[in-house]
């Protein structure tokens, strides 16, 4: 959980990320997703604290992505923030479905923190996302039960956990229970290494519940920097049965 103080310079950053974006020609990122993204990267590098699922790590899960089969067309992200990995997914979507993406292709991502929703629904029209790239405010939990109860989302291909680690467990979970999984959904988590996520971990490296008929999942880190505390995995977890 953030704190306090962090949690300000959080939203003085996503402030400062809205002026840089859209002080710049409206042409450099109109419905082009690659440019938004490239450039809350490159925002985050000039200014630092920013919590956002960098290049080297979504190359990791793109490659995931684009290999696939069948093709993903339901993603759910758990922790939204300013919309970098978002508007990554809705692009890598894109590229794979073409740039008419058929209405049944859809990434649904879940923030609690207004400003962020605020921010990233911004950030996804300006990228021509907005009809493929969804953000539900409110805790992740609750939005996905909703999502399914009204029977928006049946099956996910793809489920990314960058929220509050100690939720990445019980989400997971909550995606098994709610049947969504298929053989070939991948389930993929960052910070598992920093902060931690040791329970989540704990439980995809051992295959799942390890129950008659429940999810099981083959599970590999992905090392993509050396930098001594600072988190450098991307763990990519297989569901191989149910
Ligand atoms: C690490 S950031 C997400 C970064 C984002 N995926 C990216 O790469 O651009 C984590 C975000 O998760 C949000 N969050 C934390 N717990 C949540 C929950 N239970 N439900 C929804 N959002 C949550 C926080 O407010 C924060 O903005």
């Amino acid at each position: 959980m953030a704190s306090h103080s962090m949690a300000d310079t959080f939203a003085k950053r996503a402030t400062q990320l809205r002026e840089y974006i859209f002080s710049q020609p409206t042409s450099t990122f109109e419905n082009n997703p690659w440019a938004v993204a490239n450039a809350i990267d490159e925002f985050a590098e000039s200014q630092g604290r920013m919590m956002i699922f960098k290049k080297a790590k979504l190359d990791v899960a793109q490659a995931q992505l684009v290999a696939q089969q069948p093709a993903p067309r339901t993603i759910l992200e758990f922790g939204t923030f300013v919309g970098k990995s978002a508007v990554a997914w809705g692009a890598v979507l894109r590229d794979i479905h073409g740039e008419n993406v058929p209405e049944d292709v859809n990434v649904y991502t879940f923030e609690v923190d207004p400003l962020m929703v605020s921010l990233s629904r911004d950030l996804i029209k300006l990228a021509g996302l907005q009809d493929v790239v969804h953000v539900l405010e409110g805790p992740a939990s609750e939005s996905l039960k909703k999502l399914h109860a009204e029977g928006k989302v049946a099956s996910v291909d793809m489920a990314f956990f960058d929220h509050w680690e100690e939720f990445y467990l019980p989400d997971l979970q909550l995606i098994e229970d709610l049947k969504l999984f298929r053989v070939g959904s991948l389930a993929i988590a960052d910070n598992t290494d920093f902060p931690g996520a040791p329970d989540y971990l704990k439980y995809v490296k051992a295959g799942g519940r390890g129950v008659a008929g429940s999810v099981k999942y083959e599970s590999q880190s992905f090392t993509t920097e050396s930098q001594p505390s600072k988190p450098s995995i991307v763990e990519v977890s297989n569901v191989v049965a149910i």
